[in-house]
């Protein structure tokens, strides 16, 4: 069953095995040891990264050495706006928003509305409109208005389209079909479309006419991309972008048959627009319970936290250890029922939901103060 997943740009699926990730795509562990370097430049750690949530990188190492020489990161990261944002979009948000904090540094934000116009059945008139209304929830969670740049790539590709054609003309058919596994049957504009998706890498040194160093948090199913914008990143004299990945929230119903939440399925995602009403009644409904049958089976052997999405979730957004620690090891025990773990989370949700949503209604008003367009 372990061996039963895939993971690439376009589709993941299965139970993730996250170690076998790191030594398929080559990348590193992210140690404690890195994290108490990082922790002296930050005074402290984002949960996600304590609980290794973020448990990939490369060459994170470097940016922090390179900061110590004074040599300033930008970050980037982004979107395929094939639909409605959900949870499982906004926690690569939430990690890039803490390096944004901690460092006070420009964020690069791509839309790929090009992209998802190439793999899906969409309208292009449509996903572009998409790269907007998404916007919204970028902007409400709370980026730094002069340091993050938004931009639809059908609206942005006049800037950036002489690095897509270096990075296009160092890339052959070849290196990009083992990538992305491409075939005949692939269309041109999708094949052509991953130079598209590294330029951002590159850009910052571009507009500022001075090699800046990129990091990039991002789910690990993005790394494809990462890959081949190393691999030509010295070629055109720029440096290699760095990366730290994250793991999948996943999706309401589990692990088993959808390794991440799915916009398509709309019983295995929490959209960033649901009501009180709505979460409450899909995590009580579609949440995959580590609980027992009964009451009285559940207080006798208790429940099992490492299968059990409620709980899972919970690692994401309860951010203080020692609660969680707590609803763990109440909830093995058989303290803390099903139906009691799932109405905390419900609350903490909806306490996030709630603010997310005020923001996202005053982002309409700021939108043009973030987007760029040529
Ligand atoms: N291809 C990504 C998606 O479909 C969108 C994207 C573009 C992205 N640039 C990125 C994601 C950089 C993370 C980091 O979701």
């Amino acid at each position: 069953m372990k061996e039963d997943f895939i993971v690439t740009p376009w589709e993941v699926k299965g139970d993730v095995d996250y170690n076998k990730l790191i030594r398929e795509f080559g990348t590193e562990e992210v140690t404690d040891k890195l994290l108490e370097r990082l922790k002296n430049h930050t005074g402290d750690l984002h949960h996600f990264l304590r609980r290794k949530i973020y448990f990939s990188h490369r060459d994170l190492g470097w940016i922090l050495t390179k900061l110590d020489q004074g040599e300033k990161f930008h970050l980037y990261t982004g979107r395929g706006p094939s639909g409605k944002v959900h949870l499982g979009h906004i926690v690569p948000w939430l990690m890039t928003k803490w390096f944004q904090d901690k460092f006070d540094t420009h964020l690069w934000f791509q839309m790929t509305d090009d992209e998802k116009f190439l793999i899906k059945e969409k309208p292009l008139e449509e996903v572009n409109e998409t790269s907007y209304e998404n916007a919204l929830d970028v902007i409400a969670v709370g980026f730094k208005p002069k340091k993050t740049h938004i931009f639809s790539d059908i609206d942005y590709i006049k800037t950036q389209y002489k690095l897509a054609l270096k990075v296009a003309k160092k890339t052959t058919f070849s290196t990009a079909k083992a990538i992305f596994g491409f075939t005949d049957s692939s269309n041109i504009g999708i094949i052509f479309f991953p130079a598209v998706q590294t330029v951002p890498c590159f850009l910052p040194s571009e507009l500022y006419e001075k090699n800046i160093p990129i990091l990039i948090p991002a789910s690990i199913d993005q790394d494809n991309y990462w890959r081949m914008a190393r691999d030509v990143a010295e070629k055109l004299g720029y440096y290699k972008p760095a990366q730290i990945h994250g793991r999948f929230l996943p999706g309401l119903q589990g692990m088993q048959d959808e390794g991440k939440m799915s916009s398509s399925v709309e019983s295995t995602c929490i959209f960033t627009t649901d009501t009180p009403e709505e979460v409450e009644k899909k995590i009580m409904k579609y949440a995959f319970s580590g609980g027992q049958a009964t009451v009285e089976e559940h207080r006798k052997l208790g429940g099992n936290p490492d299968i059990d999405v409620p709980y899972q979730w919970l690692t994401f957004f309860e951010e203080d250890d020692r609660k969680l620690k707590k609803i763990y090891d109440d909830y093995k025990s058989g303290a803390l029922l099903t139906g009691e773990i799932k109405m905390m989370l419900v609350e903490k949700l909806n306490h996030f939901l709630k603010g997310h949503q005020e923001r996202r209604e005053k982002a309409k008003d700021v939108i043009e103060d973030f987007m760029l367009r040529d």
